[in-house]
């Protein structure tokens, strides 16, 4: 595990530049996305769009996924994941990209969207670069605290304390989706890298223990600890506690 520590704004310009490292060398690379307030706040997708638009770099070849939604929502609602990746990154790359999965948050059999995914995920021959956010409760994706977790991609509640932070989002927590789709631990284990991004002081004590703490499913971000090739970006007040 490689842990970098920085000022917040250079986090999105260092996630830019791993993004054209790998893309030097593999310019069809399987690209895992991810949603949250961390990627703005760090400035990610605003240096890849800046980078797409204005030094040529291309990424038309790659095949992008993100790895999770919440269940009941439209991808039109503006707080879905679909939106969010709209908004933030493909509407503004200069050339379309075409090659992406976003689970449908109104997928009639929310299971067997999750088997699409895994699907068009070994279709395109595995994630190469999975970027990851860490909740406050310690979820990846949103694979939220539990005694057991499965393997492959599933259907989760989402954690009370997760429903109650994105309560003001949605008008109220009883208008907050109850479940989401989101990869499971080993769709998150089989990328070949990770790179795992939280800033912010409110993060401190939940890192600390995501990189230093027992391995347990109670704590998914304990998961990273066994991945063989994952890197840890973080601002000082979110390694803080380290
Ligand atoms: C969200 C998403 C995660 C994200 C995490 C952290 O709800 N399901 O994929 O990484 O929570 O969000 P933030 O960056 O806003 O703290």
């Amino acid at each position: 595990m490689n842990i970098y520590i920085m000022q917040t704004a250079a986090i999105g310009p260092f996630v830019a530049d791993q993004f054209q490292e790998l893309l030097a060398l593999t310019p069809d690379a399987v690209i895992g996305l991810t949603t949250g307030n961390t990627p703005l706040t760090t400035g990610i997708y605003k240096e890849l769009v800046r980078r797409e638009r204005e030094d040529g770099m291309d990424l038309q070849s790659c095949v992008f996924v993100n790895p999770d939604e919440q269940i009941g929502i439209t991808r039109e609602h503006p707080e879905s994941y679909s939106t969010y990746m709209n908004r933030h990154f493909f509407d503004s790359i200069t050339h379309p990209l075409e090659k992406r999965f976003i689970p449908d948050g109104m997928a009639e059999d929310p299971q067997a969207e999750c088997e699409r995914m895994e699907r068009f995920i070994e279709q395109s021959g595995g994630i190469d670069y999975q970027l990851i956010g860490l909740g406050i409760n310690g979820h990846i994706c949103f694979i939220e605290p539990a005694p057991s977790l499965p393997s492959r991609s599933f259907v989760t509640p989402i954690a009370p304390v997760n429903r109650e932070l994105y309560a003001p989002l949605f008008g109220s927590v009883d208008a907050v989706p109850t479940h989401a789709v989101t990869f499971g631990w080993g769709t998150v284990m089989r990328s070949r890298k990770l790179c795992l991004v939280a800033v912010g002081e409110g993060k401190a004590e939940i890192v600390a223990q995501a990189l230093l703490g027992r391995v347990t499913t109670e704590l998914p971000a304990t998961l990273v600890q066994l991945h063989p090739n994952v890197d840890i970006v973080l601002d000082s007040a979110a390694a803080k506690v380290l």
